[in-house]
């Protein structure tokens, strides 16, 4: 077959590492990748939101089956898009990707389907909304309804960082259309968990479990970033806390979205806070978390591809997935300064030594190879070093043995990734 993957992230990365080893794939092709995925894929210059240039080059080369990485190609109506060409993809319908797109979409769907989720309120004007929260008072969360990149979400201590979240999202514009609505959310206490399923419309298969730090800095302290690392297995999600997930979230999700006609097929990623009332969702994702899948994907034995197909096809029942008993850690290296601002274009060096220690790939996000062919960091997230060990202690002891190797003075990484399961 001939595979087109959508991306340029390290999630990315992972995807293409693992579909290039399927006996199924013949030709695979990434749009538009990065200096790790060249590597794997033969990686195309066109943007992953660029949803014309992606139809015509599958058209051109024929491609059998499109694999989407991000989500804001799906909310824009990629597949919507492939599917009128008739090429088979991984992934929703517009429709469907609003689980993801719409705050307010999935906090009415929770409603609807008696889903426990934060209580909230929606607002289009910061008068209003000033006034709820005023009567409210702090803690209290404020969400761009839309997709903000990651950083439409304020947990605001106090009344004033609340107001400002409220006046920044409705009166400033600052995430344009995506912040023109907020919802406003009580705030949940208790540690956080994701939860990975594959779904193909009707049949849901859970995968491994996998946790990530969100925070930038060391005992999950500072502000949030997309994930500093992760591990998996994930030991609070034990067997009982993943089967009360499946019957009160995912099952009623997956036939909640069937019956009102926005059949959800592809990858959901719950992200829960479990509260002293029991687990309750803060989000959905239309897509497989980042660095969660470096983990996920290191950790699966079965072959990805066909679950992958199976999910477009309806014929998840006929899916296994077998997972390596041992354990895996993702050790994300950013560049100096991030989530806050960073520099690009700084060099990096010694990853083929990295890249010796045993059990361990280095997944590339941000980087570019420059003309004289050296690497070159180009985002905010870099690399991720994913080890397998027998358990998550030797995960971590590999991934930071290859950390240690590699010579990038303007980066940094947490040193603990793993700390609260070890
Ligand atoms: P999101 O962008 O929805 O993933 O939110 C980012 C982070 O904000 C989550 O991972 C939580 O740490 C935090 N968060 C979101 N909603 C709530 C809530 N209702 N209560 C407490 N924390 C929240
Ligand atoms: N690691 C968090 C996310 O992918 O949203």
């Amino acid at each position: 077959m001939k595979i087109l993957v959508v991306g340029s992230g390290a999630r990315e990365h992972a995807l293409c590492w693992a579909i290039a080893r399927s006996p199924l794939c013949k030709d695979l092709y990434c749009a538009p990748g990065n200096a790790g995925i060249e590597a794997e894929a033969k990686c195309i210059a066109i943007k992953s939101e660029d949803l014309d240039g992606l139809v015509k080059f599958c058209q051109k080369e024929k491609i059998n089956f499109v694999v989407v990485g991000p989500e804001a190609p799906l909310v824009k109506g990629l597949v919507d898009k492939l599917t009128t060409a008739g090429i088979k993809t991984f992934g929703p319908s517009a429709a469907a990707a609003k689980l993801e797109g719409s705050k307010s979409f999935t906090k009415e769907f929770c409603l609807r389907h008696k889903i426990p989720s934060a209580a909230f309120k929606r607002f289009t004007h910061a008068d209003a909304a000033i006034k709820y929260v005023e009567r409210i008072g702090a803690p209290i969360v404020i969400k761009a309804d839309g997709l903000a990149a990651g950083k439409g979400v304020t947990v605001a201590q106090t009344l004033d960082q609340a107001k400002d979240a409220i006046k920044e999202a409705l009166n400033d514009n600052k995430f344009g259309e995506a912040g023109s609505e907020i919802v406003i959310e009580e705030r949940l206490i208790g540690e956080e968990a994701s939860f990975h399923v594959l779904v193909d419309g009707e049949n849901v298969i859970p995968l491994a479990s996998a946790q990530d730090h969100k925070p930038v800095g060391e005992g999950d302290t500072g502000p949030n970033t997309g994930g500093m690392g992760t591990y998996s297995p994930a030991p609070i999600l034990n067997k009982d806390l993943t089967q009360e997930i499946m019957q009160k979230f995912i099952i009623p999700t997956v036939d909640g979205m069937k019956k009102e006609g926005h059949i959800y097929r592809r990858v959901l990623y719950a992200g829960l806070m479990i509260t002293k009332d029991g687990p309750k969702l803060i989000e959905y994702n239309a897509r497989f978390g980042d660095p969660e899948t470096q983990v996920l994907l290191m950790r699966l034995k079965t072959d990805l591809l066909p679950a992958l197909i199976a999910c477009a096809d309806g014929t998840l029942d006929q899916i296994n997935l077998d997972w390596d008993r041992s354990a895996a850690i993702c050790v994300v290296m950013a560049a100096n300064g991030y989530p806050a601002e960073y520099k690009k274009g700084t060099s990096i060096k010694g990853l083929q030594k990295a890249g010796k220690i045993e059990d361990t790939q280095i997944f590339h996000a941000g980087t570019l190879l420059n003309k004289q062919g050296d690497l070159i960091a180009n985002g905010g997230r870099v690399l991720g070093i994913t080890s397998l060990g027998e358990d998550l202690t030797m995960a971590q002891k590999r991934a930071y043995a290859a950390v240690d190797l590699i010579d990038w003075t303007d980066g940094f990484c947490r040193r603990d990734i793993g700390w609260r399961a070890i």
